[in-house]
């Protein structure tokens, strides 16, 4: 039987993860853990506070849970880490090395998602190929990196069955993105409803890869279910769904809120971050490896948002405020 313990549960890929894994298996099979207070995130299965720098009390946790599984998600995103990257090296370094470490010890398999951050202005653009040049230049990349070479470290070393994707910038309405580059997109639409106006902390012509939660959530699920045999990268596949820059998401925002006006006022540090990655993820390993393909492209993903946001009470009352 599956027992999956989700780490960083109450964060914008754990929110829906763990609603997905709890619809698709059991509640009862599924523990969500997060460094904030259950109390404050309450899932639809049990859920406790978890500090994954604590090995005692994350050893503690798998055992009397009896993990079969680890989703790692705790970890601190690419702008956030710029304001403080040994805050962000000790957490997202130290957590995954504790969550490997207790793996290998109770026989866990072991989810862990790596970026578009992985890569580096060194990489090739368009397309970055699955294996190519990884020189990240920012704490963010550096731990994704390092965090991919220590799950195939632990695979190869301990025979832990851990797995990863490259994931592009992630766009949904059920939980905030936390300090990321890409997190403008998830922002244009909230001020699209809230203010009909957004300043866009990227240039207008700043191309990026985005996938949309759904196909995400899914990549986890069909990623863990894969034959083993099947899979010759791990850590971790590439994955793409869409590509567009801030003026064609404002284009295509524009046809659900008539009159929502952008402006432009990039953040240099924020910008230099997107400057240095790609801007589309050559994704076919992993269409060969376990048939992964994207069902959301921009006009859907947008579609569906608005669809999400609008079901969203506290967001439709912010709207008619705001407007
Ligand atoms: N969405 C992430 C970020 O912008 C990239 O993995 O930091």
């Amino acid at each position: 039987m599956k027992r999956i313990l989700v780490t960083g549960a109450a964060g914008q890929i754990g929110t829906e993860l763990t609603s997905s894994l709890v619809a698709r298996y059991r509640a009862g099979e599924i523990l969500a853990t997060d460094i904030r207070h259950p109390a404050d995130w309450a899932r639809d299965c049990p859920a406790e506070q978890l500090d994954c720098l604590d090995l005692d009390a994350l050893r503690a946790t798998v055992k009397r849970f009896g993990a079969t599984a680890i989703h790692h998600l705790a970890a601190i995103l690419s702008a956030t880490a710029e304001a403080d990257p040994v805050r962000a090296y000790r957490i997202n370094m130290n957590g995954l090395v504790n969550v490997l470490q207790v793996a290998a010890e109770r026989r866990c398999r072991v989810f862990v998602p790596s970026s578009i951050a992985a890569f580096g202005p060194g990489t090739p653009r368009d397309p970055a190929p699955q294996s190519t040049v990884q020189r990240p230049t920012t704490m963010y990349g550096v731990t994704k990196v390092a965090g991919e070479l220590l799950c195939d470290y632990y695979h190869g070393r301990f025979g832990v069955d851990a797995r990863g994707l490259r994931f592009p910038g992630l766009i949904s309405y059920a939980a905030p993105p936390g300090g990321g580059t890409t997190d403008y997109a998830v922002e244009m639409f909230h001020a699209s409803l809230c203010e009909g106006r957004y300043t866009c902390f990227l240039r207008a012509d700043t191309r990026m890869d985005m996938m949309y939660m759904p196909d995400a959530i899914r990549a986890v699920i069909e990623l863990m279910e894969a034959s083993p045999t099947a899979l010759t990268h791990r850590n971790a596949f590439n994955i793409t769904a869409m590509q567009f820059t801030p003026a064609e998401l404002a284009a295509e925002i524009r046809a659900h809120v008539p009159g929502f006006r952008i402006d432009y006022d990039p953040d240099p540090l924020r910008q230099s971050i997107a400057d240095s990655w790609p801007s589309r993820l050559d994704d076919s390993e992993a269409r060969e490896q376990w048939g992964w393909r994207h069902e959301y492209g921009l006009p859907d993903m947008a579609a569906d948002m608005f669809r999400g946001l609008h079901a969203q009470p506290a967001l439709t009352a912010a709207a008619s405020a705001g407007r």
